[in-house]
């Protein structure tokens, strides 16, 4: 059989065999960092929404709390989101006439949900309560970031196993007074007060006051809170 490849390329496909773990590595990195990627978690993804609901506007302008919307938050797994009925109470009155505005009013009239697209979604296989979180002192913050700055929702995490796991392993550096849950912009001081009346008083940092509180609220401890069967049932 004659030779197929000449001797002169014997030193090419050397090169070529040797790179081919480099390949194989470089592949494997890329489908990784492809599978993190916001194109396939959906962070940072603006979605179209029936009407542009601003955060912004109502959280940190006009002051509504997130629980005159997301009523269930503390009771629940699901935040929910409000009905048009709860929008109404204010846009009975105010901007009534606005075209944006129009989905809404059409929603009231006939007694029909806004069709609003949800943006956060984890696999259906997994287990998610938000209000076991709430009733740790998890702040929303820890998992939305600053929506109440958002003129428009996006999902600021990546949702993925990894970042449950990486609380769940050092959950101290997420916890905060109860009383603070709501109030996004909060960072740890003293004269924190807790909705059981604690005072806030030693140094004032994460490190220590989530020592505190994991303790405080009865967090377990990282073995059991990165067991398979708490988020796969
Ligand atoms: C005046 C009512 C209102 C208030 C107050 C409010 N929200 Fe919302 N929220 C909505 C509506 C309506 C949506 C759905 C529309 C959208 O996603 O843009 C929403 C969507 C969200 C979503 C995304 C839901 C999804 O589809 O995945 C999160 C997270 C959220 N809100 C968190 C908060 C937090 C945290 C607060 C308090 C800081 C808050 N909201 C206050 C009305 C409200
Ligand atoms: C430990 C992380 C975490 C915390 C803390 C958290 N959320 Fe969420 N949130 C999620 C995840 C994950 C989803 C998507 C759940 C799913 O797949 O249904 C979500 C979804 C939502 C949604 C969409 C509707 C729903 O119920 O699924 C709203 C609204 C929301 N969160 C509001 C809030 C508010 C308000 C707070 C603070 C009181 C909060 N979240 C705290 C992780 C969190
Ligand atoms: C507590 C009262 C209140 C509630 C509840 C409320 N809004 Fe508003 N909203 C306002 C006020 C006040 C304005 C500002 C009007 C102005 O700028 O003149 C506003 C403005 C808006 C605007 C105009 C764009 C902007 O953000 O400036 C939209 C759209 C809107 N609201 C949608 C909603 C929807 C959807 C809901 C229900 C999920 C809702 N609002 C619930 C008080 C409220
Ligand atoms: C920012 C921190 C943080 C993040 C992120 C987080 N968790 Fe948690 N999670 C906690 C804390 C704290 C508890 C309360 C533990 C306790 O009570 O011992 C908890 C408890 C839970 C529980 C209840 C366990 C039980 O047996 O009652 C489930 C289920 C859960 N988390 C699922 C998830 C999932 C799924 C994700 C990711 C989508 C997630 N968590 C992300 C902090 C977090
Ligand atoms: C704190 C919650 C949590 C715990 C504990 C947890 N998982 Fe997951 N797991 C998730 C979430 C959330 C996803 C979905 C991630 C996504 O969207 O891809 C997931 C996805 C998976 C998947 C699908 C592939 C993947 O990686 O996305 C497998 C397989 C899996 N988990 C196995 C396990 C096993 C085995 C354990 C125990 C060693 C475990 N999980 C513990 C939250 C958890």
């Amino acid at each position: 059989m004659p030779q197929v490849f000449p001797k002169s390329m014997n030193p090419i496909s050397r090169i070529m065999l040797l790179s081919l773990p480099v390949i194989a590595a470089s592949t494997g990195v890329a489908l990784a960092a492809f599978f993190r990627s916001d194109y396939t978690t959906g962070r940072n993804e603006i979605v179209d929404q029936p009407i542009p609901f601003s955060h912004l506007h109502h959280v940190s302008e006009l002051g509504i709390d997130c629980r005159y919307c997301h009523t269930a938050v503390e009771t629940s797994a699901h935040a929910g989101i409000p009905p048009t009925k709860t929008c109404m109470n204010c846009h009975q009155q105010v901007w009534n006439g606005a075209d944006l505005l129009d989905p809404l009013r059409k929603s009231y009239a006939i007694d029909q949900p806004i069709a609003w697209t949800k943006v956060h979604n984890t696999p259906h296989y997994t287990y998610f309560n938000h209000s076991i979180h709430v009733s740790k002192g998890v702040g929303c913050v820890s998992c939305h970031e600053r929506i109440d700055q958002m003129p428009l929702v996006k999902q600021s995490k990546t949702l993925l196993m990894e970042w449950c796991l990486d609380c769940h392993r050092n959950p101290e550096k997420n916890l905060r007074p109860k009383s603070e849950v709501f109030n996004l912009g909060w960072t740890p001081k003293d004269g924190t007060v807790d909705n059981d009346g604690e005072v806030f008083a030693a140094g004032g940092t994460q490190a220590e006051m989530g020592r505190h509180l994991k303790e405080k609220y009865h967090v377990r401890d990282d073995k059991t809170l990165t067991n398979c069967s708490i988020c796969h049932r």
